[in-house]
């Protein structure tokens, strides 16, 4: 009997259909990934290996598995799957793309408005007890209608969060691939990233992490954006240089960041964490109840659909 390895305990929809499949199944029932070491040794004798974007799938990892048959990454992104190795193995690699694109989307603004109106700032204030009244000078923040949005990238979460402006009349660039649908709904530009940078007062990432994209924003980039621009990223933690985010925003030469992913996840860069002008949240883009319902069902069918022998439209490899 075939046998899949569940790297970390999912929602209970994929946990079902497992139990149903027929297939033996091994699963790390914990909330905290597994050490390389670990991970190995679990994956020796599996067909099938359903995993999660902080589980480095590496050649290592792979030569631990020599009957592996089938990775299945509960994440759209699969930065964390050396996808070319597995390719030489003859090894499948599928991801869950679609799902996720509108509760990231919201996720965006959710931290677009969050930092621009300063919630968290304002709510430790409250709860503080220092709110005396209503004061002219009190929590300032940037207005976002009728401002200039810039994204960058232009996939499915791009193109999601573009179209979500509509009721802020905003004036729209982007920088990625034409994207016909955002020129024609939303009057968008497509710029080169320097323009982007230099003219947009609000900046959201929603590029995948590619070796072109590593530090995408960093000295340079900053050094081009307004005095009042607010940079939003729930794409990957190191399409931005965080040492050098930390310095622009202690020097205020950005208005404000906000953050779903991080370049060394879990860990934050030192400094970003004493800042008021940054809201943090734990990598939590696809985080509603329902769309992590659908990716656990979606890497579960992805997986049972490979060993099955089946096809699968959601093989990147
Ligand atoms: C989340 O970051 C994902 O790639 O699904």
């Amino acid at each position: 009997m075939k046998k899949i390895f569940v790297s970390r305990l999912l929602p209970d929809a994929g946990m079902e259909l497992l139990r149903n499949s027929g297939f033996e199944v091994d699963l790390h029932a914990h909330s905290d990934p597994l050490k390389p070491e670990a991970l190995r040794r679990r994956v020796k004798d599996v067909q099938g290996l359903i995993c999660l974007l902080d589980d480095k799938i590496d050649k290592t990892l792979m030569d631990a598995a020599s009957k592996l048959e089938v990775i299945s990454n509960m994440a759209v992104g699969y930065n964390n799957i050396d996808t070319e190795y597995a390719a030489s193995r003859g090894i499948a690699v599928c991801n869950t793309p679609g799902i996720l694109t509108t509760a990231t989307a919201e996720l965006a603004w959710a931290l677009l408005f969050a930092v621009a109106r300063r919630i968290p700032e304002s709510d430790a204030f409250m709860r503080s007890g220092k709110f005396s009244g209503w004061q002219p000078l009190l929590m300032l923040g940037g207005a976002v209608s009728g401002k200039t949005l810039g994204l960058i990238g232009s996939g499915r979460i791009g193109t999601a969060f573009a179209l979500m402006s509509k009721g802020f009349r905003m004036r729209v660039l982007y920088n990625g691939k034409r994207n016909p649908l955002l020129e024609r709904k939303l009057g968008a530009e497509n710029t080169d990233l320097d323009t982007l940078l230099r003219e947009s007062d609000f900046i959201s990432l929603h590029v995948p992490l590619r070796e072109s994209n590593y530090h995408l924003i960093g000295k340079r980039e900053f050094s081009l954006m307004k005095t009042g621009a607010y940079l939003i990223n729930t794409a990957r933690g190191p399409v931005i240089d965080e040492a050098e985010l930390v310095r622009v925003l202690k020097e205020k030469r950005i208005a404000g960041a906000a953050l779903d992913v991080y370049e060394q996840e879990p860990q934050l860069t030192p400094g970003l964490r004493d800042l008021d002008n940054v809201v943090l949240t734990p990598h939590s883009g696809s985080a509603t109840t329902e769309t992590r319902r659908r990716l656990a069902e979606m890497a579960v069918q992805n997986c049972l659909e490979i060993l099955r022998g089946e096809a699968c439209g959601n093989r990147v490899v």
